[in-house]
């Protein structure tokens, strides 16, 4: 790395890609946003945005906006190493950080392929020309919510094109801040032991209501989350009638507090769970359909072969095997602790629920995550079978269960829900969420 006398750039590989950053971005903590902001956290977002591109777009030339674009990593990355025909624009309200996504584009030798300019990124969104070329994908990389330029994105972009979100605010799309989610997305959640996967339905559905709003269908084809930031990849169809069908495949989750259920709100049920008779929380609006196609994981997936890329290849595998399971998964540290138990192997809890006829595959959103059609009392049940804690039948669970050696390695119960087990036959007696 050589420093730069003038802003206190230093350059740093990411990917194949060369690229000036601030040093100050690098020193551990939060990046700071001036001279301009880069975050080296977010590689593994831009190198899922290089094999989302350059598998949607190869064998065609495309234009991709990155209307946020901070000193241009993940465009120019996108540009420089997707293997697609991309013609990036690179644009940054801060006039600094666009005057080095310049050099960065000149330093990759993209000078070509990448134009920078330094705008309001909705002015630059609305003021595109309808009648000319319209970009094919726009990336939307904000600071914290996306909310304030997503109608710009799902309104402009070309129909068939991508309009792929980062959100940050996680607490508003996971519920943790109730008031904030209702605030920024009109979203009712309450925590849950699987809230990743709630706010990457939670965004989706968040822009096919945009879409629909500028009559305009949209479908999730791709997204990914992790304790940080989430990102959802809608692909944008051009009709009245598209908007009406993605709007049909939204609806609502339910979550009994209780006995941990959730399920697919039906409306005509109420709000009573299925299982133990306590009340449902509805979450939502949600996306319910699928979140990846698949023929743009199988895409992604060879590329990220390709550049032996492992970490990556291996969520790539975990969203195939999502394909028609329900829309949510059992968090099983969180499963294990309120149940009073540790967590069972992995491998024998998906062995088993296959070998009862059921699916049962790892979440892509959470390392401890199951997903899984089994129904939900026969769910746990199992998993206080193959659990072998001591503190399995107690009737008071243990913070901590003593695992006597063939659990999980990975397993550490942490935090609440402190909720109770579901009444199924052998099962401890229902306590109300919150009693130690
Ligand atoms: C999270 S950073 C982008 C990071 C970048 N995409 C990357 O991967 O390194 C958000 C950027 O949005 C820019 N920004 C904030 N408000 C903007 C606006 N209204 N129009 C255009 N850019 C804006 C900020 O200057 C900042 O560089
Ligand atoms: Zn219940």
């Amino acid at each position: 790395m050589r420093p730069d006398p003038d802003l206190d750039l230093v350059e740093r590989v990411e990917g194949r890609t060369r690229l000036l950053v601030p040093a100050a971005s690098l020193g551990g903590g939060p990046p700071p946003k001036s001279p301009a902001f880069f975050n080296p956290l977010a590689a593994v977002t831009r190198d899922f945005a290089v094999l989302f591109y350059g598998a949607r777009y190869r064998g065609s030339r495309a234009r991709l906006l990155d209307a946020l674009c901070g000193v241009g990593a993940r465009g120019i990355r996108v540009a420089n190493e997707s293997g697609a025909d991309i013609l990036v624009h690179l644009n940054d309200a801060n006039p600094t950080a666009a005057g080095i996504a310049r050099r960065n584009c000149d330093l990759n030798g993209l000078g070509d392929r990448c134009t920078v300019s330094s705008e309001d990124a909705n002015a630059l969104m609305y003021g595109s020309p309808r009648s000319g070329p319209r970009f094919d994908a726009i990336d939307v990389d904000p600071f914290g919510s996306p909310v304030p330029f997503v109608d710009a994105a799902v309104s402009t972009v070309r129909p068939g094109g991508i309009v792929a979100l980062t959100a940050t605010d996680l607490s508003a799309l996971t519920g943790r801040s109730r008031t904030s989610g209702r605030r920024k997305y009109f979203l009712s959640l309450h925590p849950t032991d699987f809230s990743r996967e709630v706010a990457a339905r939670a965004l989706a559905a968040y822009g096919v209501i945009r879409a629909a709003a500028a009559e305009r269908g949209a479908r999730p084809v791709f997204a990914h989350v992790d304790s940080q930031y989430l990102r959802v990849y809608l692909e944008i169809r051009g009709h009245a009638r598209a908007a009406d069908e993605s709007l049909d495949r939204l609806g609502h989750l339910g979550y009994c507090p209780r006995c941990l259920y959730r399920g697919v709100m039906d409306p005509g049920r109420g709000h009573r769970c299925p299982v133990c008779g306590g009340e449902l929380l509805e979450l939502g609006p949600l996306w319910l359909g699928d979140l990846f196609d698949g023929q743009q994981l199988r895409g992604m997936l060879a590329m990220s072969d390709g550049m032996g890329w492992a970490a990556r290849s291996k969520l790539l595998g975990r969203a195939l095997a999502d394909a028609g399971l329900p829309p949510y998964y059992y968090a099983l540290d969180r499963i294990a602790d309120s149940l009073g138990t540790c967590v069972p192997r992995l491998d024998r809890l998906l062995e088993s629920l296959a070998s009862k006829g059921y699916r049962a595959v790892r979440s892509w959103a959470h390392e401890l995550g199951v997903k899984t059609d089994a129904p939900h009392q026969l769910f746990m049940e199992e998993v206080r079978r193959l659990s072998s804690c001591r503190g399995a039948a107690s009737p008071a669970p243990p913070r901590r269960a003593r695992c006597s050696g063939a659990c999980s390695p990975s397993a550490s119960p942490r935090g609440p829900p402190r909720t109770i087990s579901s009444p199924s036959p052998g099962s401890r007696p229902a306590r109300r969420p919150g009693t130690p």
